[in-house]
């Protein structure tokens, strides 16, 4: 048999498969296997109404996140993700199953627990210093300490000399800076993020993830992030939790082949493009990215058809 013509090979058949690991890939999971869990998932399930009427939006999903690592949930709208952790915030309640932090049974809302949302969710009352401050306080922090360590956090952020203007004042991308550094102010055991830059242009965006990746090499925080966005999830996540729709489901829980430390130029690399590939396989295949049809007649047009 001839060998083909690698000009004319697809680009994926010339992958690797997504679980080969490099050495130093295949090393730094089994470091990570070895830390605590600090969240634990078991058989959690979350359904709303009864009998015929009963729709069940997660179906008894387990898994276990291990400290300081950096998981990213992916999924078609719908599948529950956000219902997901707003349970693990104590936001919402479960229909069955249980949630632990550091072992204990999640009942309620807690500092433990630092969200940051898609939506700009600071006090606009308050200026960057004051909404950084507002948990300190709230932890019976002196004014005086409470202070200092808002500077902290935002010099980590970068954000220091902004610490007296008021959110209308920033852009969107220095918005969820200042939304991070709140959420790290509380000092919380995992940070829980929800799309938090799916608003954001793709620039600004791209300089986020960085941001997020120095920030968690600095901060001792385990990182819960839902995306939409499989590029996002390939770039930050040490592993990648794919969950499926109707019910909501897990459906793959997937160790990133990508090495660390990351860099953009990784986006063309071939374990990035494996899993990129394997990602949208699974989220194509649950039926997200179906051809929408819409019940369109023709119009008359004078000129030819535009395709
Ligand atoms: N009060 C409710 N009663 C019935 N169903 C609900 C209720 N609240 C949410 N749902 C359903 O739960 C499912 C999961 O919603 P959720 O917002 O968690 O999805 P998601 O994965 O975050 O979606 P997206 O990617 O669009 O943000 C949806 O199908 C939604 O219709
Ligand atoms: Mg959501």
């Amino acid at each position: 048999m001839s060998t083909p013509d690698p000009k004319t090979v697809p680009i994926r058949d010339l992958l690797p498969d997504y679980r080969e690991q490099l050495p130093e890939v295949a090393a730094r999971f089994a470091r990570i296997r070895e830390r605590p869990v600090i969240l634990s998932i078991r058989g959690l399930e979350k359904s709303y109404g009864h009998g015929d009427a009963r729709t069940v939006v997660l179906d008894r999903l387990s898994f276990e996140v291990r400290r300081r690592e950096f998981l990213s949930v992916v999924g078609p709208s719908g599948c529950g993700k956000s219902t997901l952790i707003r349970i693990i915030a104590g936001l919402d309640e479960a229909t069955g199953g249980e949630v632990l932090l550091d072992g204990q049974r999640v009942e309620g809302p807690g500092p433990d627990r630092g969200m940051v949302f898609q939506g700009y969710t600071l006090f606009p009352w308050l200026t960057v210093k004051g909404n950084v401050m507002f948990g300190l306080k709230l932890r019976g922090k002196s004014k005086k300490a409470a202070d200092r360590e808002a500077f902290q956090w935002l010099d980590l952020v970068n954000l220091e000399e902004f610490a007296d203007a008021y959110p209308h004042e920033l852009s969107g991308g220095m918005k969820q800076r200042v939304a991070i550094a709140r959420a790290l102010a509380n000092e919380p055991r995992i940070l829980i993020m929800d799309e938090p830059f799916g608003a954001l242009d793709a620039q600004t965006r791209a300089q986020m993830q960085s941001y997020l990746l120095q920030i968690w090499k600095s901060v001792d925080v385990t990182i819960l992030f839902i995306t939409h966005d499989l590029e996002e999830a390939a770039y930050l996540s040490d592993r990648v939790l794919v969950m499926g729709a109707n019910p909501g489901r897990i459906v793959e829980l997937i160790e990133n082949p990508v090495p660390r430390p990351r860099r953009r130029e990784q986006f063309i690399s071939r374990p990035f493009l494996s899993l990129k590939r394997r990602l949208a396989e699974l989220i194509h295949a649950d039926g997200a990215a179906e051809e929408l049809k819409l019940p369109l007649t023709m119009r008359p047009c004078a000129e030819d058809s535009v395709e």
